[in-house]
């Protein structure tokens, strides 16, 4: 090995461990101690050393995680011991039952302790790792047969590529659940939907979905999380319960649900509490969950019990009840998004569904509404996960009022008149006229948006106003209103112009990237402006971006590459960004601090309660750009708590844990450092 090669490799070393180490901080710890430019500065390099020593790249590199060339189908491997499926239980007393059962064929002296856990509604997945490295993942499948999903598992970066012990297990089949969180899913979704693709019923099957993907680099694109919750075969330590399992998980660095979602029950009411308690808490959990699985803590007793038929009987599924409910549809109505996509939405008899009163189900485009064949008048049952928007499962058929007739979408926009087109391959119709005020309306929300150019005292009750009375007809027509144009709308007051006026104003200096997101380029969501904004650092520099230049970006592939030159090529679209800036729009260029400046917040972890000069997004912002980190829950690792007026129980846990709390002032005396 020549002198160069071997400093090469022993920094790679050194590289993927602190990279490993940050990535566990960050997404299993949710305590990251670096900046995501320190972070970007580490993986650069290691890309960059890696490019020049291609044989120094090890399969368990942090670089293997951006997904790699794609698959023309998985292959088939089989589990070295099955993977198992759980008896459901539906009550209290059915779980009473299953602990009386299970005292009754131990009938031993010792006393029987169950360990609790929530029942994770997602894909369940088997990971290998051989001497602390992992060198496969498989799905369930049918329990003894699964597939080789190892290289879109790589992706999912709070799965450790290594174990961090400094003596891993020979051999650990680690046994979990591949999950995405609400959250994730909502956004998921939108993208899907405001890109014309089919939208996802609920988090388990975009889990499912994202994982089975042949192409990796899109599921390296999807936010998906891994709890681990079992085990296969184990060489080495031995282990004796389950409660223990999931202590040794997190010494491995590998993910687990967090201690106060687990419960070690000394007895079976202690578990029946958990139960009852966990399904009123199910809707703050920020993943889903439908049940809670109750297992006998001891391996010893484990064994003694053994199983029956596919299932162990020392454990049983809890189930929560269902989130479904019936109800009549009364419409379906049809609604034009601002890239001119049709959506069918049913209109329902109000029903209760997990507590919460639901009227609207969509059901996403012309193929669901055939596959289910739901008809105005039918009677139906509609689910409701968490806080996504109803979904209708099927119809009652024998419910079916004689005359109901199939539902079409128009071959008109019911917006413009004008008419629609739908794609070949693509799933969704599209209103053809670029100047169909719906269009026009579901841009201009998107444009003032929270997350773009956060406008807020423009609601879409304002903008529909705006647009009917045809004093908006672009997004610069914003920046030339007045109080005499605002006045003339009807329930307008002076006071409420003014504010809306003001908060006008306030947009006038947009970061890059939220401007680029505003544009809504199709397919250029707020993870893909960023990237672009970093990419071409100004406005004038984005706008000469060439289709190469492009694609020369990590999460910019041939798809979003295409529109984005289509949209740069379009002379309407390029006029009106020059018109954005011509009515006074000052776009902040992303710059990077150059080789070993420091920014002001470098390092600190600052959280952001309470009403302030700014908006809490801005804030936000604020703070990243200038090289901090805002997380959304005080802990040991918050550096400070920046309070404003009316802060509330963020405060309390700041003076709980003594992290300094500071005010506007203070803050603004730290941005100068
Ligand atoms: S233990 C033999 N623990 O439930 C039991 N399973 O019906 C091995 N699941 O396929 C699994 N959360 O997908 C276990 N905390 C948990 C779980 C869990 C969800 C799923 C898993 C499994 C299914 C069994």
């Amino acid at each position: 090995m020549t002198n160069q090669r071997k400093e090469a490799a022993a920094r790679l070393n050194v590289l993927r461990q602190e990279i490993s180490a940050h990535d566990h901080a960050y997404y299993v710890l949710d305590q990251p101690q670096i900046t995501d430019y320190e972070y970007d500065q580490l993986f650069a390099e290691l890309i960059a050393l890696e490019q020049q020593f291609p044989d120094l790249v090890a399969p368990d590199s942090p670089s293997q995680r951006v997904g790699g060339t794609p698959l023309e189908k998985f292959e088939k491997l089989e589990h070295r011991t099955p993977m198992l499926s759980l008896q459901n239980t539906y009550s209290p007393e059915e779980v009473r039952a299953f602990a009386e059962r299970v005292s009754h064929l131990l009938d031993g002296p010792r006393p029987v302790e169950f360990f609790c856990e929530p029942k994770l509604d997602g894909l369940a997945l088997e990971l290998i790792y051989e001497e602390g490295s992992l060198r496969r993942a498989i799905t369930r499948g049918d329990g003894s047969v699964g597939e080789d999903v190892t290289s879109n598992i790589k992706t999912i970066k709070a799965i450790p590529l290594r174990l961090t012990s400094p003596s891993p297990p020979k051999l650990l089949e680690v046994r979990g659940e591949v999950l995405m969180f609400k959250e994730s899913f909502r956004r998921l979704n939108e993208w899907q939907e405001e890109n014309g693709l089919p939208a996802f019923a609920n988090p388990r099957n975009a889990a499912a979905g994202s994982v089975r993907q042949l192409d990796s680099k899109i599921t390296a694109q999807r936010q998906l999380h891994f709890f681990a919750y079992a085990v296969g075969v184990v060489e080495g330590p031995s282990l004796s319960s389950q409660h223990q399992l999931l202590e040794s998980f997190h010494r491995w660095g590998l993910p687990t649900v967090t201690a106060d979602l687990t419960c070690l029950a000394p007895h079976v009411d202690e578990a029946i509490a958990y139960y009852v308690a966990l399904e009123g808490r199910r809707h703050q959990l920020p993943f889903e969950i439908d049940g809670t699985v109750i297992k006998v803590n001891s391996f010893e007793q484990q064994r003694q019990l053994g199983m029956v038929a596919r299932s162990p009987r020392w454990a049983t599924a809890a189930k929560f009840k269902p989130e479904e409910a019936q109800t009549k549809i009364v419409d379906i109505v049809v609604q034009v998004g601002r890239t001119g996509a049709l959506t069918p939405v049913a209109v329902m008899e109000p029903v209760k569904v997990g507590g919460v009163t639901v009227t609207h189900a969509t059901l996403h485009n012309q193929d669901e509404v055939e596959r289910k064949d739901v008809r105005v008048g039918d009677t139906v049952i509609i689910h409701r996960a968490g806080d996504v928007i109803p979904e209708v499962v099927r119809v009652v058929t024998e419910k079916r009022p004689p005359k109901a007739k199939p539902f079409t979408l128009p071959p008109n926009c019911p917006v413009c008149g004008e008419p629609t087109e739908r794609a070949e391959g693509e799933a969704v119709s599209r209103c053809t006229n670029s100047l169909c005020a719906a269009i026009l309306k579901g841009s201009l929300r998107h444009f003032v948006s929270r997350r773009a150019m956060n406008i807020d005292k423009l609601g879409e009750k304002l903008v529909d106003q705006l647009v009917d009375a045809g004093l908006v007809t672009c997004f610069s027509d914003l920046y030339r209103l007045n109080a005499d144009s605002l006045l003339s709308l009807e329930r307008q007051g002076q006071k409420s112009s003014a504010n809306i006026l003001a908060s006008i104003e306030n947009s006038r200096k947009p970061t890059l990237n939220r401007f680029i997101y505003a544009l809504g380029i199709r397919f250029v969501g707020e993870q893909t402006a960023k990237s672009l904004a970093l990419r071409f650092g100004s406005i004038e520099s984005f706008l000469n971006a060439s289709e190469e230049e492009l694609l020369s970006i990590d999460d910019v592939g041939p798809v979003v590459a295409g529109a984005i030159v289509a949209a740069l090529k379009r002379k309407s679209f390029v006029k009106e960004v020059h018109r954005l800036i011509e009515s006074g729009l000052k776009v902040q260029s992303t710059s990077r601090p150059r080789d070993g400046a420091k920014l002001p917040l470098e390092g600190l972890n600052i959280v952001v309660t309470g009403t302030l000069p700014l908006g809490r997004d801005e804030v936000k912002d604020l703070i990243t750009s200038m090289g901090g980190k805002s997380a959304s829950s005080v802990s040991k690792k918050t550096h400070y708590v920046l309070a404003g007026e009316e802060a509330g129980s963020k405060l309390d846990k700041a003076r709980e844990l003594g992290v300094p709390v500071i005010g506007w002032e203070q803050f603004q005396a730290l941005l100068k450092n």
